[in-house]
């Protein structure tokens, strides 16, 4: 049973295939963490529910580990919620009151309620059994007549079980340098991972991995966090005095403010939660099989993602039916499936100074409208898509002169630009109606099989003085409701077409989004060296079939470094492949080298896609080896990639995971050098390799011939 409830021990316990997550209700009615991890009996926990005073100065509380965190009484470490009632009263006192236990999907529902006022909370667990998780989330309602200001609304807090498990992983970044790994050694006080953006942003994901010191991607115990949320979010981790080491995460609420009216409920967003004992391989393998299973939408779960072109690389906002065609035909000989057009296609946007808002086809650039190149582009073979900043809009366009009353702003002040333009108050309906309507009538118009939806800038002034002051503050999340409704809106309305979320890059990763969004644009960047690096980061927390790569030209626009085609292909080729170099320009030698990767990629792809993530060597070892193998163990593939040769180094050697040790392999190297090997000897002589030069690759093809 995954989930029980011990009524002598008022334990409750939570059980996936390899952990056990175990919770009681202690004396004064709290709810407390008392296990998450190896299996074990929950009466071994008894103990762990009896009050542990200290001082006077530090409440017996500040010793237990709370599974939700109300601002009130005698609690002072992060809270998880906190409120004010319409008395003035800003004091939690919540108690156990009860709880429900559901089959399909296996869910615990522990409700709290104030000892006074009509307010009360859902604990809700989910559990995923297959992967070690447990999704949580809470639901805050007003059961009176007087309503209350909700000041935070924390999505879940995690108690990790020992203070030698301090060491915390995350992502830190900037546009153009997304997802970079950073570690860091926790002590007394707090670490504050945030967005107060309006976006999930660049700087900082959400996510969270807490392990012992000595975890690698091998070995070592991991606990691990992911919020699905795409607006202001914050993941607090704080190791307390008493040594407690917990993370707190939702919503931020940094100038966060919700209204709860009579009969109100308010569902925080899902923070789902995992263990692994076997390093940061396993618990990232456990999140991309989750997401692929569980969270990518429907739709196109299943599906490969097709090889796309993309032309902003090589034309930026110049792109006109003529030329587009011209690219559309090059691309079409290389393999390319998707062919999709980005910036510039409307109103005055002949630069990143007008025109954003105004969704209508600019006829200088397109004097019949879209439907002679998308004709084009299919008659190639290609499905075509197109690239849309719905939420944005510049000064200089005719969305704004009329409507200057639509974009977040203070009355005394002048906005904010950034990129030129200002964002949209989508937290009010008609800017939803407006932003739902025209991207309707695109997609029913023309023939759309694919659509980028990028967000370029932060929010910033984020007024929105027509609503009583009480709601101002909502917009940080109303602005993200409305989001997810639009997607989810348009989804069920144009069920083929595949979306993609970009914001400048990798600004809108987050499981929130992943539930609309079916792959994501990484970065900017896509200088195949940085990418590496970035791609490392992404694929801590997320599944390579959501991340867009694309290969572009020799020299890259943003650090001026040649790279060899087969490098800037094989850095690509770890993710959803994509091509955004200006074909024009590239030599027939290279043309031909990206039509046999394109078809090599489409051989490996349901590996890369599907398989099982293996990192062996991190690009900041100057070797960078990444290997996917099928869920059978019977094909794997595995991408090398060297910085610079030094020393007159001799081949070294990978050593190869996942794969049966009593199978043959054969291991075939560029289609050059082939041997055969058991998979125990894959994984523990390993495989020599000799790269040469600087930015010297190789492709490794593993196949299973008994
Ligand atoms: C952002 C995106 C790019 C491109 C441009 C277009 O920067 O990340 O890929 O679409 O906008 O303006």
């Amino acid at each position: 049973m995954p989930v029980f409830y011990d009524q002598d021990t008022k334990i409750f316990v939570l059980e996936t295939r390899n952990t056990s997550y175990i919770i009681g209700i202690n004396q004064a009615g709290g709810v407390q963490s008392l296990h998450w991890g190896e299996k074990v009996n929950h009466t071994d926990c008894v103990n762990m529910l009896k009050p542990h005073s200290h001082s006077s100065f530090d409440p017996n509380i500040e010793k237990e580990k709370e599974e939700c965190c109300p601002w009130g009484g005698l609690f002072y470490a992060e809270p998880s919620i906190k409120a004010v009632f319409f008395d003035g009263v800003r004091d939690l006192k919540m108690t156990y009151e009860t709880h429900t236990i559901n089959k399909s999907p296996d869910e615990l529902i522990v409700t709290m309620k104030d000892e006074y006022y009509n307010m009360e909370v859902d604990l809700v667990y989910r559990i995923i059994e297959e992967f070690d998780l447990i999704e949580r989330h809470c639901i805050i309602r007003n059961t009176g007549e007087d309503s209350f200001l909700m000041e935070n609304a924390g999505s879940a807090v995690w108690n990790i079980p020992n203070p030698d498990n301090s060491k915390l992983t995350y992502v830190s970044g900037k546009w153009a340098g997304e997802s970079q790994l950073r570690q860091y050694s926790l002590t007394e006080g707090k670490f504050v991972l945030e967005s107060r953006k309006g976006f999930t942003s660049p700087n900082f994901n959400p996510w969270f991995a807490l392990s012992n010191e000595a975890a690698d991607e091998e070995y070592g115990t991991v606990w691990f966090g992911v919020l699905a949320w795409s607006g202001n979010w914050k993941i607090t981790v704080e190791k307390t005095s008493f040594g407690n080491v917990r993370v707190v995460g939702g919503i931020n609420d940094f100038d966060f403010g919700w209204e709860m009216l009579k009969g109100a409920a308010f569902e925080t967003p899902v923070f789902v939660g995992g263990y692994s004992n076997q390093g940061y391989g396993e618990m990232s393998r456990k999140l991309h099989e989750y997401q692929r299973k569980y969270i990518l939408p429907k739709e196109h779960a299943d599906k490969p993602r097709k090889v796309l072109y993309n032309s902003w690389e090589a034309t930026g906002f110049n792109v006109n039916a003529e030329e587009q065609m011209v690219l559309a035909e090059k691309a079409a000989k290389l393999g390319v499936e998707l062919y999709v057009i980005d910036d510039g296609w409307f109103g005055t946007r002949n630069n990143d100074q007008s025109g954003l808002g105004d969704w209508h086809v600019n006829k200088n650039k397109f004097p019949e409208g879209l439907t002679p190149l998308i004709k084009k582009v299919n008659a190639l073979g290609m499905d075509f898509g197109i690239w849309v900043e719905p939420e944005m809009v510049n000064p200089d366009s005719e969305l704004f002169r009329a409507h200057p009353d639509w974009v977040y702003g203070f009355p005394t002040r002048i906005g904010s630009l950034g990129r030129n333009q200002l964002v949209l108050n989508l937290s009010k309906d008609e800017v939803k109606d407006f932003i739902l309507d025209f991207m309707s009538d695109l997609l029913a118009n023309n023939n759309i099989k694919f659509i980028k939806w990028d967000m370029n800038r932060p929010v910033s002034e984020p007024g929105w003085m027509e609503v009583p002051e009480k709601r101002r503050k909502e917009i940080w999340v109303r602005h993200i409701i409305n989001l997810y409704a639009i997607w989810s809106k348009l989804k069920s309305m144009f069920p083929e077409v595949v979306f993609e979320s970009c914001a400048g890059g990798g600004g809108r990763i987050d499981l929130g989004m992943m539930r609309y969004a079916d792959q994501f644009w990484a970065s900017d960047n896509t200088d195949a060296f940085d990418r590496l690096s970035i791609q490392e980061g992404y694929s801590y927390a997320y599944c390579s079939k959501a991340m867009m790569c694309w290969v572009t030209d020799p020299i890259n626009y943003l650090n001026h470094r040649k790279l060899p085609i087969r490098y800037r292909f094989l850095s690509a080729m770890m993710g959803s492949l994509g091509i955004g170099g200006n074909l024009n320009e590239w030599s027939d030698e290279d043309l031909g080298e990206a039509g046999r990767m394109v078809g090599l990629y489409k051989e490996i792809r349901h590996i890369v896609q599907e398989g099982k993530q293996y990192r062996l060597s991190s690009p900041g070892s100057g070797k960078a080896a990444v290997q996917y193998t099928d869920d059978k163990m019977n094909e794997s593939v595995v991408f090398v990639l060297g910085h610079s040769q030094q020393f007159a180094e001799s081949p070294f050697r990978i050593y190869l995971k996942g794969l049966a040790p009593e199978r043959t392999y054969l291991v075939e190297c560029e289609g050059e050098e082939v041997l055969r090997m058991s998979g125990g000897g894959l994984k523990n002589v390993g495989l020599p390799i000799a790269l040469k030069g600087d930015f010297g690759s190789k492709i490794i093809r593993i196949k299973a011939v008994d």
